[in-house]
């Protein structure tokens, strides 16, 4: 790709500067049809003559550096006589603060980019412009660009063009556009502009969100607009922003004369506040207007009920998948982290599937697992990789089969477990030769329940045994390979095999469970062999702690699932509308406009969670949306027939809400469940796009595509 074009770079280069590279050229006839094709090391924002290129935020996204996705984009409309080509460029994620692994993979070289123009002109004939030692770079008026730290821009400064500095990278990492384009959503307006009682001006605009803003401000030249970044305020009113850690989340703007108006380009925050340190002039609500960013996604699917709060969740749930699935799925989008951990993309992925079309999106995430794996040897914690990883965990690594199987199951592609089919097996395999016991994963050091409240003072982890949690997502993800071999024709007996050794291993080595978790675990993934026992001992338990959750990152994807399947769905529904700390709805009560990292983010008494990790917008809790799909709506996939091909809808109402709806527009057409009490009775409303089997009240009833009401 980009055959001709030179790799080109601004000679006095230095880290978070931003330069602005350019190239004039003439078209020499009437134009049929013009083209771009461009990436960088670093992000870019092009423009050819002052009309923005494409639509791609953070372009050319973020993938492992041993391939660098490049655009191509249709200009025919911006080509005139004269043209000027304008090209920003940012560290990005290439060499940003946030690419703590800086010097494992291109340590010596520097941001820059690589482009080429072509031309068709009305007579036939094509001409191309490429990048090369006739383009020329300066200094833009960004001093600074960071994902952690923002910007700072000088609205008055001016540099002078110099040659650009020619550079011969190699173009084998070249490869073309396979993720989804980020791109500018919604604009959302500040509800209120606050004067906290510390005395600070603060802009609150109602919703967490990721992306930037518009400025718009009247002053004079050299006055200052200084503002802050965070997600929550603190019990007394005040602003918060310690949970960003390193992350300086600020924007520093130093005026020009007159009104004018400001979008930051190649930078995102992740914030529900404003803090305003400095600004000319009169603050009004519509002085910053907030303008949200993340991949283009398309939604599917959507929830709703009678309860107000269960609907704030729903909501929170798609704020938090919004602002974390940009260009890869991110556990966080506000402090110094802000990466593809895999745990928190396996955990949510089921119900990302059903919110939003995210084929395409998992698929060139999960080429980047596979390229990370073969290059150390096992699935590391964080996709890219910017930071270490001395060996795989349980339940994170075990995204490289749990994803592509989802995947395939809400879209019935077989594409993504033949691409992911050699990572899937590769991931299964590096377990087998780290174990300290064959047939279990032992003895290797994870991430536990992350999280679990019934974690040991000052731990992290919640109190269950790790070495059952891995083993059991070792069987589990040794059976998905055996499931994807099977759909694909492919010989898995060696697979099976293991599977059974590893069952027979576990049931033998962990007899008793003794947390809410390693209870969910062993019904849920059929370790479990008395399981009315095992679901007895987890609903007393829950009823015990007052009809509450420990759980963390690992046992609460599948908690109301382990109480659904075992005659326990009323205390599913206990757990998903308590109010109580520690619960979902606890966090909605407490103003949550996302969801919270931690159950407990904010305490009863309004105090936060240590600063050193506690984020207001993670979206691994929000997994609960898929019980609310599939059980309490009963929409569920079928897997002889993904993708929605055939379809089980199988309801499972409650007293506690008048009525509950959910509906995923799937690959074959909508499918909707809905209920409601009336009269004493429970009325369904179903419709469906394919054959199905509906199951009401254990009745079976087999159905052509249409709507029913039951
Ligand atoms: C991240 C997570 C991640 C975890 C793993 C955190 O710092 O934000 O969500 O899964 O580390 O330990």
């Amino acid at each position: 790709m980009l055959n001709s074009a030179k790799w080109i770079a601004y000679p006095g280069d230095t880290r978070y500067d931003c330069p602005l590279f350019e190239k004039q050229f003439s078209a020499k006839g009437e134009i049929k049809k013009a083209t771009v094709t461009i990436t960088s090391l670093g992000c870019y924002y092009a423009e050819l003559n002052g009309r923005r290129i494409g639509k791609f935020v953070m372009a050319p996204g973020f993938t492992m550096r041993g391939r660098v996705q490049c655009q191509t984009y249709d200009v025919t409309d911006c080509i005139d006589a004269e043209n000027t080509v304008n090209v920003y460029l940012s560290e990005g994620w290439f060499k940003g603060k946030i690419n703590f692994l800086e010097g494992r993979q291109f340590a010596e070289r520097t941001k820059c980019i690589i482009a080429e123009l072509t031309l068709t002109y009305k007579d036939g004939t094509t001409e191309t412009v490429v990048t090369d030692e006739s383009w020329q770079v300066k200094k833009s008026k960004s001093s600074m660009v960071d994902i952690y730290d923002g910007e700072h821009y000088d609205a008055n400064f001016e540099d002078s063009f110099v040659p650009v500095a020619v550079l011969d990278y190699d173009k084998s990492i070249l490869v073309p556009q396979q993720g989804v384009d980020v791109i500018e959503h919604e604009t959302v307006r500040p509800i209120e502009i606050i004067k906290t009682p510390a005395g600070e001006t603060v802009i609150d605009f109602g919703q967490e969100v990721t992306g930037y803003f518009t400025l718009t401000v009247d002053a004079k030249k050299g006055d200052l607009v200084h503002l802050e970044f965070g997600e929550v305020l603190d019990k007394h009113g005040n602003f918060y922003r310690e949970n960003y850690r390193t992350a300086k989340a600020e924007f520093k703007y130093v005026c020009r004369d007159g009104v004018q108006t400001h979008k930051p380009k190649l930078t995102f925050w992740g914030y529900r506040y404003i803090r305003v340190n400095a600004f000319p002039g009169e603050l009004t609500l519509d002085s910053i207007h907030a303008i949200v960013v993340h991949s283009d996604i398309k939604r599917t699917g959507y929830l709703d009920s009678s309860n107000p709060m269960l609907n704030r969740l729903f909501k929170n749930i798609i704020w938090g998948q919004k602002g974390n699935f940009l260009d890869i799925p991110t556990d966080c989008p506000q402090r110094d982290e802000r990466m593809g951990w895999t745990g928190d993309a396996q955990v949510f992925c089921r119900t990302a599937s059903y919110n939003f079309d995210v084929e395409q999106f998992f698929a060139k995430w999960l080429t980047d697992v596979w390229m990370e794996q073969k290059e150390i040897g096992f699935v590391p914690h964080i996709i890219p990789q910017v930071w270490g990883t001395d060996s795989p965990s349980a339940a994170w690594a075990d995204a490289a089969t749990i994803c592509p199987w989802q995947i395939y199951l809400t879209y019935g592609n077989k594409k993504i477990l033949k691409d992911q089919f050699a990572s899937m097996c590769g991931h299964v395999d590096s377990i087998g030769r780290i174990t300290k016991r064959p047939s279990l994963w032992y003895g290797c050091g994870h991430f536990g329940d992350w999280l679990g409240l019934d974690a040991p003072a000052g731990s992290y982890k919640g109190s269950s045994n790790e070495d059952f949690i891995a083993s059991v997502f070792y069987a589990y993800s040794t059976l998905l390979v055996v499931k994807a071999g099977r759909v694909l024709g492919r010989n898995v007996t060696k697979y099976e095999n293991l599977y059974n050794r590893i069952v027979a291993k576990i049931r033998k080595t962990f007899k008793k469970y003794k947390t809410q978790t390693e209870c969910v675990l062993a019904l849920y993934f059929d370790i479990a062999t008395d399981k009315a026992a095992v679901a007895k001992q987890l609903a007393d338990m829950i009823e015990a702690n007052g009809k509450r959750l420990k759980t963390g990152f690992v046992g609460t994807p599948y908690l109301l699932h382990a109480l659904s399947q075992n005659g326990y769905t009323e205390l599913a529904y206990d757990l998903l509308l308590q109010d109580q700390f520690p619960s979902w709805l606890y966090s909605v009560k407490c103003g949550a406009t996302t969801i919270w990292e931690h159950w407990d983010g904010r305490n009863e008494e309004g105090e936060f969670w240590s600063r050193d990790m506690n984020s207001f917008n993670h979206y691994a809790y929000g997994s609960v949306a898929d019980w609310v799909y599939g059980v309490a709506c009963g929409i569920q996939t079928v897997e002889e027939q993904p993708g929605f091909a055939a379809i089980r809808i199988a309801p499972q109402p409650t007293d506690k809400l008048d009525h509950l709806s959910a509906s995923i527009e799937t690959r074959h057409g909508l499918v909707s469940s809905r209920w409601y009490h009336e009269n004493g009775k429970v009325r369904y409303e179903i419709t469906t796009p394919v054959k199905s089997t509906v199951v009401i009240d254990g009745k079976e009833f087999e159905v052509e595509a249409g709507s029913y009401l039951f």
